[in-house]
């Protein structure tokens, strides 16, 4: 059994354009898409800007309302979840973001960042709890100090980087930082949004193998949002190749990137600039 199923997926919105909302536009981002992704697998979903991949991650995490399809992780229907079926689903579920500049708080100091989905879901959980047993929590700051120290070394932070703020850091550690905040509750799957795109390719190539270590270290599922194809080349058990809402083609990555069958894909790999991606 897959770990997520996706059917028929499809996301349109709608946009009032001119005076009064008269004119109304439809965007369907997403037309029709199923695929599955196994447990343990890396999914690399790659096409041009615009093509619905970030719509398209958006929704498997509910961050997005799907318009119609359907949705199935780890046994669940996702899209039928209560609100507190959801809570436990997005433990799991997680995403990173490509641009580490603009998803950090710059406000906050990084412990609070990376704790954050700790402490947001421990409140849920203690406010059913409470009532059974009171004393639950109290320990609750060592605790959270000990899985951010825990989390910042699996990402490659050293501790006395939580005291800090992200101003102070670079991209890369910046990217480091937003992993560790996905990481921290442990998810099965994680969705990464072109995680290494806004990043120069030595550095990105760091990035990139670390989400493969992570996933080796702590099970994860990946879908790799990329427009690269020598990054999910690299990456990815598969591809699937995206085009105006549609999967155009999906197989095993040596199999697209060596014997594509679509027109599109071929234009991708060949659009490429940059270098060969370098193994560590
Ligand atoms: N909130 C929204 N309202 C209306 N249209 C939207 C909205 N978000 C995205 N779109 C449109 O939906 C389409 C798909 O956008 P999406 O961001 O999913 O593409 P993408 O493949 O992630 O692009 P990129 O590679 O640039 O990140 C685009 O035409 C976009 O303009
Ligand atoms: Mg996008």
């Amino acid at each position: 059994m897959p770990l997520l199923s996706i059917r028929d997926l499809v996301k349109i919105y709608q946009t009032d354009e001119g005076l009064f909302g008269k004119a109304r536009r439809e965007i369907r981002a997403v037309n029709g898409v199923s695929l599955d992704i196994a447990q343990g697998e890396t999914l690399g979903l790659v096409g041009e800007s615009g093509c619905g991949k970030t719509t398209l991650g958006r929704m498997i995490l509910r961050l997005i309302e799907p318009t119609s399809g359907s949705i199935t992780f780890n046994g669940r229907n996702v899209l039928a979840a209560s609100s507190a079926e959801l809570r436990r689903l997005r433990r799991d579920m997680q995403i990173i973001f490509q641009d580490p500049f603009a998803s950090l708080n710059p406000r906050m100091r990084v412990e609070e960042i990376v704790t954050e989905p700790l402490v947001i879901h421990s409140q849920a959980a203690n406010s059913l709890n409470r009532a059974e047993n009171p004393s639950a929590g109290a320990n609750s700051k060592t605790s959270l100090h000990d899985s951010a120290v825990e989390i910042m070394r699996a990402v490659g932070l050293d501790e006395s980087a939580l005291r800090r703020y992200p101003h102070e850091f670079s991209g890369g550690q910046r990217q480091r930082i937003g992993i560790a905040r996905a990481l921290i509750l442990r998810p099965k799957f994680v969705v990464c949004d072109e995680p290494v795109s806004a990043l120069d390719v030595s550095v990105g190539a760091q990035i990139v193998n670390l989400l493969k270590k992570l996933q080796r270290d702590f099970g994860l599922t990946y879908l790799f949002i990329s427009h690269s194809m020598p990054v999910v080349r690299y990456l990815c058990d598969r591809i699937a190749v995206m085009r105006r809402g549609e999967i155009v083609e999906i197989g095993p990555s040596v199999e697209i990137t060596s014997r594509p069958q679509h027109e599109y894909t071929r234009t991708l790999l060949e659009a490429t600039p940059e270098p060969e991606f370098k193994l560590d």
